[in-house]
């Protein structure tokens, strides 16, 4: 094809700076993949509302039906459970590409979406679903498919992880931060997602059902968020040398494939305590690789957008030259260890 169709669905924080990078990258997109990438229409719920300026309003609509079926490669970047889960279903048995960051619908119901790809023969990639601008979900799935994944461990929630450095760092009141992290685009549409751990739970069960090749879904992540954290214990966590962190950790214990968020103390000698902001972190111990650590910006507009686009150059590079990435659903199912007892 000379070019390809695509569909955005959802024009919010993520969505605007998809549109920008479309826009502005639009000629070296056009040689990375072999096609022109033509962006075809924007789902949204209010087309009356205004849009930033790089976001032609012509392209808006309220069907998202319709859209999809008309599109080579979906976006989708609307967020939720449905409509989002039907319309990439539509998409994928209509033939098309999808990307997404969507990773409660990951973490909730993703064999079903990949099943689905499998069947039509199409790729769904989903990169900017974990920790935002960081690459993991390919290195995690890809680069290290053929070693054998012992731990994950990370801060995995760009929300939460402003919130207490905020709080830490400048004495800032628990909702005034979680209003700025709004602001910046980092919080979810409800942050509620955040700062009860939820988001980072979802994370963790899409990380550790791509480091374990097993299934595990929301349910299976043991989960603790930060709102029961208080101004005095961050004061006393600095005191005795230490600063508040969520983590995400996933492992395999003798009881099977063990997940769970919480909040942790961490020695301000480690490298995590230096993770600041909405910024990520994220260390894998693999047995023959040994350690490995990746750090970058895990929320906001712009860094979630790269990680998007990224995918959309490979599903539409597949497009071009034929194939399709790797396949999801071929999982070996290890035991996953229960929740309550992590
Ligand atoms: P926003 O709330 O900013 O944007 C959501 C967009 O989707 C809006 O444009 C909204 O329309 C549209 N939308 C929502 N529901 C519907 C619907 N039923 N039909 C049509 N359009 C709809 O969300 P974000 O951009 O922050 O997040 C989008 C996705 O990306 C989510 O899955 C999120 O988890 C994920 N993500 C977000 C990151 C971030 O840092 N913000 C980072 C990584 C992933 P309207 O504008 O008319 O309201
Ligand atoms: N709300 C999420 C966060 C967005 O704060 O990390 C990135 O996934």
């Amino acid at each position: 094809p000379t070019a390809l169709r695509v569909a955005l669905l959802g024009c919010g924080v993520v969505g605007t700076q998809v549109v920008r990078l479309l826009t502005e990258q639009a000629d070296d997109l056009t040689s990375r993949v072999g096609a022109r990438l033509e962006l075809v229409g924007i789902a949204v719920r209010d087309t009356s509302i205004a849009r930033d300026p790089v976001v032609d309003p012509a392209l808006l609509t309220q069907d998202a039906d319709g859209l999809v079926a008309r599109a080579d490669i979906v976006i989708e970047v609307m967020g939720g459970i449905e409509p989002a889960r039907s319309l990439i279903l539509r998409a994928v048995a209509s033939g098309a590409s999808v990307v997404t960051a969507n990773k409660a619908l990951l973490a909730e119901d993703g064999p079903t979406l990949y099943h689905a790809a499998d069947e039509a023969g199409v790729d769904v990639y989903y990169e900017a679903a974990v920790a935002g601008a960081i690459p993991l979900v390919r290195p995690v799935r890809e680069s290290l498919a053929g070693d054998r994944v012992e731990r994950v461990l990370g801060i995995v929630n760009g929300t939460t992880n402003y919130v207490l450095d905020q709080m830490s760092a400048y004495g800032m009141g628990f909702d005034e931060a979680v209003a700025q992290a709004q602001e910046l685009g980092y919080a979810e549409a409800d942050p509620t997602a955040d700062v009860e751990g939820y988001d980072a739970a979802a994370k963790a069960a899409i990380l550790a059902s791509l480091a374990f090749h097993t299934r595990v879904t929301l349910d299976d992540v043991s989960r603790e968020g930060i709102t029961s954290i208080t101004a005095d214990d961050v004061a006393w966590a600095a005191k005795t040398g230490h600063v508040i962190k969520l983590l995400a950790i996933c492992e395999v214990t003798p009881d099977g494939v063990s997940a769970r968020v919480h909040p942790a103390l961490v020695p301000l000698a480690h490298p995590l305590a230096g993770v600041r902001g909405a910024f990520n972190a994220v260390f894998i111990e693999a047995e023959a690789a040994g350690e490995l650590m990746f750090y970058g910006r895990g929320a906001g507009g712009a860094p979630t957008a790269s990680a998007v686009l990224g995918d959309v150059v490979s599903v539409a590079r597949h497009r071009v030259l034929g194939g399709r990435g790797p396949v999801e659903s071929s999982y070996a199912q290890l035991p996953i260890a229960s929740p309550s007892s992590t």
